[in-house]
């Protein structure tokens, strides 16, 4: 069979990275289609939208978006976001973004004291409500009583859904699910998250389960990484602690994500680097691919090729740990030399 997975490269390093996850997987002899749309900041200026209206329509018969970023200096963020890839998200109900976050053999770390040992944890991340809900408004704008509202909707069956799935994820790993909460300070929305995963904890007597508040987790993030396994979160607070994480593993280059339905097997699935578009970098051809190509091995376990995917990622590691790696994570190598050494490596194993 024939996969179809839509490319929606995007802005600034997005296209580069996305080439060399497409490279990598077009050595692996699978029958891939690729189909190549320009949505994005571009986009924008030409048509007043990041992507056309029917969008929907147009991804209908594809089985996966390989996505590389979003977002660009002349466009308000906001607006580049909203329009694209939380838009991706929450229409498409893609409800779990799952982002591994492991240091890989020869990828510098800054934790003087650990290594690709101890720093190996799944961050489940609720996808499509929390702080990222879209609800809320501004009023009396540019008065002295001007005031913006940011609304956080959580519900018993968002909740639900990403805590059973991060429980199940769990239970195949090292059985320990950290809940990240603050139902010390939100008295409502944390209060039933919290509340949720205590009554999902009953169907997993074999994970273990435990409740953080996220200021803490940060912090544990650092100190003792090696004591976490599967962390869920919501929206906004598996955004922040999968940068720092994204950090632990070697920087943003090098994390990588899925946004998936697992409740409805064989629902396009949305496969991203967890950075952005990286203005600062784009166009040097010096940009991480590490994150893009990780992805697409989280997207050929979406598509029923784990032996592949588990190959991709084989290739992945032997690179960062021999070289050539891109100067991010200690090295001079450009974007195309890591790509076509991953390439490479599939092609000899
Ligand atoms: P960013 O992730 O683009 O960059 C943060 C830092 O990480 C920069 O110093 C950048 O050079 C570095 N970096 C990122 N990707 C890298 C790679 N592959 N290799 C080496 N270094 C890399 O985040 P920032 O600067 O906050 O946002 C830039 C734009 O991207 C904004 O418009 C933002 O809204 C958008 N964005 C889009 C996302 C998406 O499409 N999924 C996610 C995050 C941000
Ligand atoms: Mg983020």
């Amino acid at each position: 069979m024939t996969y179809r997975v839509a490319v929606l490269a995007g802005d600034g390093v997005g296209p580069e990275v996305v080439a060399e996850a497409r490279r990598a997987v077009d050595v692996l002899g699978l029958a891939f289609e690729w189909v190549e749309l320009p949505w994005g900041s571009a986009w924008y200026h030409e048509h007043g939208r990041m992507m056309p209206e029917d969008w929907e329509d147009q991804l209908a018969g594809f089985q996966a978006v390989l996505l590389g970023a979003m977002g660009d200096p002349s466009v308000p963020d906001h607006v580049s976001l909203w329009g694209s890839i939380l838009e991706l998200r929450q229409r498409l109900d893609l409800w779990a973004n799952v982002r591994p976050c492991r240091l890989l053999e020869g990828i510098p770390t800054p934790l003087a004291d650990y290594g690709p040992a101890e720093i190996d944890i799944l961050f489940v991340r609720e996808n499509t409500e929390g702080e990222y809900a879209g609800v809320g408004g501004r009023s009396h704008r540019g008065l002295p009583g001007e005031v913006g509202i940011e609304v956080s909707v959580f519900t018993r069956a968002g909740v639900e859904r990403v805590v059973r799935y991060a429980f199940e994820l769990a239970s195949t790993r090292r059985g320990l699910l950290t809940s990240a909460t603050k139902s010390n300070a939100s008295r409502f929305g944390y209060v039933l998250w919290d509340e949720v995963v205590e009554e999902v904890a009953a169907e997993f007597p074999g994970v273990r389960v435990e409740r953080v508040l996220v200021d803490a987790l940060a912090a544990r993030m650092v100190r003792s990484p090696d004591s976490l396994d599967v962390v869920v979160a919501s929206n906004l607070f598996a955004d922040i602690l999968t940068d720092l994480g994204a950090a632990l593993q070697g920087g943003m280059g090098m994390s990588a994500s899925a946004n998936l339905a697992p409740d409805r097997p064989g629902t396009i699935g949305v496969f991203e680097p967890v950075h952005g578009s990286a203005p600062d970098i784009a166009g040097q051809g010096i940009a991480n691919p590490a994150g893009a190509i990780w992805s697409a091995s989280l997207m050929l376990d979406h598509l029923g090729e784990p032996e592949a995917a588990q190959r991709l990622l084989k290739a992945l590691d032997d690179v960062c740990r021999d070289g050539p790696r891109t100067r991010d994570v200690g090295g001079a190598a450009t974007t195309r030399e890591v790509g076509a050494a991953v390439a490479a490596a599939l092609s000899a194993g």
